[in-house]
């Protein structure tokens, strides 16, 4: 019956053709009009060419009948090699039309048909590259329709699903979604391909999970069997062969076991079986009242130490004094204390801070930047260099501390951060600590005696002895200036018994 149906329309059609065939002569007396002049010419090999051709269609038609459907029944027949086999047909067709219709010679045809070819190959290179890729992986068979294949390996794994079409151009996969996927043929030729469905129907998958050390292997092992066992038979997991749960290794992050079990793909993807099997582990897990291992060390975020220090805060401030060598005796609460008395000075490169002569009741304390000191020289008049103040040195202290005017013009060698402290603040400080007078004495002594001509040339012996007569007299002139006489005796004492050189001058 579904022969007959097959059949019945090439077999019309080519008793259609053959009847016109036979009453041609008749039907053309008919038209016998000049216009159809050239009609009355092709018309007996229009028909004969379309014989050939209906034929042709009819063996296509019977070869699909009886080869195609027959072998389509036990495996599914991609439609590339029906479609090769009906081209191959209906060239042969074309073949006997030249030869035998139009009597031409064949083989001139055929190299026509090759130039032709070349031409047409070379514009459709991706085209026939996909169309004989398609061929062999027809002959070669790596995976049939129904198989559930992925394209690619590792993380530039491409698409996963089940082949449900290798046609001339293309294969279409049915993917895990849903969604039809189409690969050009070609691609196929470059990319692995992994069949889930070879060379069983089934495949082997492997799930990691890793618990915690001190899980005992034989209760995770318990768990974890169950578990599998329990996801078999649901989602394309198989019952046989049966899944497993195997220790597999030891790392950092905890004990590796393997759950091995087998998915048959025609029933479910991959993804879905994992899924199920993944499930149902965690769940069993979570009743069991394990989880997954989690990493051993825990990570807390706090904010960073200050690792700086800004002179404008008056605590970095009080830090930041202990780092000057005259306040470093000083206790914390001392410097807290003078600090926050302290006043700030910013200033720009080139600003004249003292001038020489002028009066003045404060000195200061550099914490950032480098000034220049200058002095009228007594030979010649001009204003010369005598020394630096550098940062962490003071200054100024000559007329604070004795209430003569400046020695020296101070200007900013570059932008300078300063801070003054005033001459109550100096004697409060002198009358608790009476032993920085001695220090202050000491750099006072060391910087007039470099200021002065006549000493800058002298030997080192010499500026020695004048040193440390001009410092004890220096700390006289500063106790009584601040009417500390009380203490003189201890200072001076002391003065004695240190005669080291001090580090600021
Ligand atoms: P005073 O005299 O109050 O004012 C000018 C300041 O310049 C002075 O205090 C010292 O602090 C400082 N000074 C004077 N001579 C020198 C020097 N040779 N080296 C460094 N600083 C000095």
């Amino acid at each position: 019956m579904k022969a007959a149906r097959t059949l019945a329309i090439p077999l019309a059609v080519i008793g259609f053709l053959m009847l016109l065939a036979g009453y041609q002569q008749q039907i053309l007396s008919r038209l016998d009009f000049a216009a159809l002049a050239p009609l009355r010419a092709t018309l007996p090999h229009l028909i004969s060419s379309g014989i050939w051709l209906a034929v042709a269609y009819l063996v296509n038609r019977i070869v699909g009948l009886v080869l195609w459907d027959p072998i389509h029944s036990r495996v599914p027949v991609p439609r590339l090699l029906r479609d090769v086999t009906g081209l191959l047909i209906y060239l042969l067709a074309i073949t006997g039309i030249v030869g035998v219709v139009y009597d031409k010679p064949i083989g001139p045809f055929w190299a026509a048909s090759g130039v032709g070819a070349i031409v047409l190959g070379l514009a459709l290179r991706n085209v026939i590259l996909d169309v004989f890729i398609g061929l062999a992986v027809n002959f070669d068979r790596p995976f049939e329709i129904g198989d559930y294949i992925q394209l690619g390996i590792g993380p530039t794994a491409g698409p996963t699903g089940r082949v449900m079409e290798l046609n001339w151009r293309t294969t279409r996969l049915l993917n895990g979604e849903g969604n039809l996927v189409v690969i050009p043929n070609g691609r196929l030729s470059e990319l692995i391909v992994t069949n889930f469905s070879r060379p069983e129907r089934m495949s082997e998958f492997v799930l990691p999970i890793f618990l915690d050390f001190d899980v005992p292997t034989e209760r995770a092992l318990r768990v974890l069997s169950a578990a599998v066992a329990s996801a078999a038979g649901s989602n394309g997991v198989l019952e046989q062969p049966s899944p497993k749960a195997r220790l597999r290794g030891v790392s950092a992050q905890g004990v590796e076991y393997r759950i091995k079990y087998f998915v048959d793909p025609t029933i479910a993807g991959p993804g879905k079986a994992r899924h199920e099997v993944l499930r149902t582990v965690l769940d069993q897990l979570h009743r069991a009242g394990l989880h997954p291992a989690s990493p051993s060390q825990d990570v807390f975020h706090a904010p960073l130490p200050v690792r700086k220090l800004d002179a404008r805060s008056a605590d970095d401030r009080a830090q930041l004094l202990g780092r000057i060598e005259l306040f470093k005796g000083l206790t914390d609460a001392e410097r807290l204390e003078l600090s926050s008395q302290m006043q700030e000075r910013l200033v720009t490169e080139g600003t004249t801070l003292l001038r020489a002569g002028d009066s003045g009741a404060s000195m200061f304390v550099l914490y950032e930047g480098l000034l220049h000191v200058t002095v009228k020289a007594e030979s010649t008049g001009l204003e010369t260099r005598v020394g630096r103040v550098h940062a962490g040195a003071f200054f100024g202290e000559m007329s604070a501390l004795t209430g003569e005017p400046r020695s020296a013009t101070v200007v900013a060698a570059t932008d300078a951060l300063m801070f003054e402290i005033d001459k109550e603040q100096i004697a409060a400080l002198i009358d608790r600590r009476p032993e920085l007078a001695r220090v202050i004495a000491e750099t006072v002594a060391m910087r007039r005696l470099r200021n002065s001509d006549a000493l800058r040339l002298a030997n080192a012996a010499t500026v020695a002895v004048e040193t440390s007569s001009l410092t004890s007299q220096l700390l006289g002139t500063m106790l009584s200036f601040f009417g500390i006489s009380a203490k003189e005796a201890i200072t001076t004492q002391k003065l004695d018994e240190n005669s080291a050189q001090n580090p600021l001058a």
